[in-house]
């Protein structure tokens, strides 16, 4: 996770910068769910790669399925060959924790009460939870989910892997307790009041990316200095920030920036602890890169991997 922010880190970086290139991302929605087409090229770090990433809600319940599969293309930027075919739902998992990371690096107060709070108890939530323990002291986190064994295993795993003392919220109010909130469910309607989140704040909400859901209400979105992975991504696919500015509860200039524009010192982040930021993740093919090309660079070093012949 630590090796992924890092790369992730820098594919922001290159974004604002002007070395990569990313296409918005194509989707097609079949009858039962949502397939996403993900190219994108970062020249400095030289990976170039193309996911195929799905997100079928009913998967888990009806196949015993993730919600997210995926595979990623990864080419030679020299000679155009695909050079690695990857799994991408991990991939994903962890590529979306570590931008969560990289924003909560950047936004959250450097000193917190060391609780984060966490909406949802999926894959997407374990990787939230893994990648703020990276940049920040926790010493507890409290999780809820609709479903109890959902919320159970999480606990169960999660707590074992980050030796870490994590609870079960038995409301979304319980959950506001966290300095550092992560919204990481598959709903399509606010999760919380907006009104309850407490002064200073750190929110990463990586859920809703289609214009008509959103896991954050108007008053969350208003209450926050909102910074985006991208401008476009935010303007075309998230209903957090779409729906209120649709609705004219907020102008364009609401949104404050991208992170890429917070790392490189473009623009300044939080200016004030009790300010509440927001780190809207919508998911980049950047992501999907840098990750990729991170993964095929350890695979060799570690001999890991299958030869083969197409
Ligand atoms: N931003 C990104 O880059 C990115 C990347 C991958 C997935 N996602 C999105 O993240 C979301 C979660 O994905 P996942 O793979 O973890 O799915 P998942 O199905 O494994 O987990 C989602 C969990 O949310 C819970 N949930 C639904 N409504 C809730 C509510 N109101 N309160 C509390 N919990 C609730 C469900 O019970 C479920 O356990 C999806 O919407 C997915 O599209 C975003």
């Amino acid at each position: 996770m630590s090796d992924c922010i890092n790369a992730v880190e820098k594919a922001f970086a290159e974004l604002t910068n002007g070395t990569a290139v990313l296409p918005l991302r194509i989707g097609i929605k079949s009858d039962m769910g949502l397939n996403l087409y993900m190219p994108a090229y970062l020249k400095e770090s030289q990976a170039l790669a193309c996911k195929v990433v799905s997100v079928y809600k009913d998967n888990p319940i009806k196949f015993g399925l993730p919600t997210t599969i995926g595979k990623v293309l990864l080419q030679d930027p020299e000679t155009g060959e695909v050079k690695c075919i990857m799994d991408g739902g991990y991939l994903t998992a962890v590529r979306t924790g570590a931008a969560s990371g990289v924003a909560t690096k950047y936004l959250a107060n450097k000193e917190t009460n060391g609780i984060v709070g966490i909406f949802g108890a999926g894959v997407q939530a374990k990787m939230q939870l893994w990648a703020i323990y990276e940049v920040r002291k926790i010493k507890k986190a409290i999780v809820f989910d609709l479903l109890e064994d959902v919320a159970n295993n999480f606990i169960n795993e999660m707590s074992k892997k980050l030796n870490l003392e994590i609870t079960k919220a038995n409301s979304p109010e319980e959950v506001l307790e966290g300095d550092i909130i992560c919204t990481a469910t598959s709903s399509s309607t606010p999760l919380f009041d907006g009104n309850k989140i407490r002064p200073g704040t750190h929110i990463n909400g990586i859920g809703s990316h289609t214009p008509n859901t959103r896991e954050l209400d108007t008053i969350t979105i208003k209450r926050s200095l909102v910074v985006g992975d991208s401008t476009e991504a935010c303007f075309n696919e998230a209903g957090d920030i779409i729906i209120p500015f649709k609705n004219k509860e907020i102008t364009q200039s609401h949104f404050y920036g991208e992170l890429g524009e917070i790392i490189t010192g473009k623009k300044q982040g939080r200016t004030d602890a009790s300010q509440i930021t927001l780190f809207k993740s919508n998911g980049l093919a950047i992501q999907d890169a840098a990750t990729a090309k991170l993964v095929y660079d350890k695979a060799l070093e570690m001999g890991i991997g299958t030869n083969v012949n197409i």
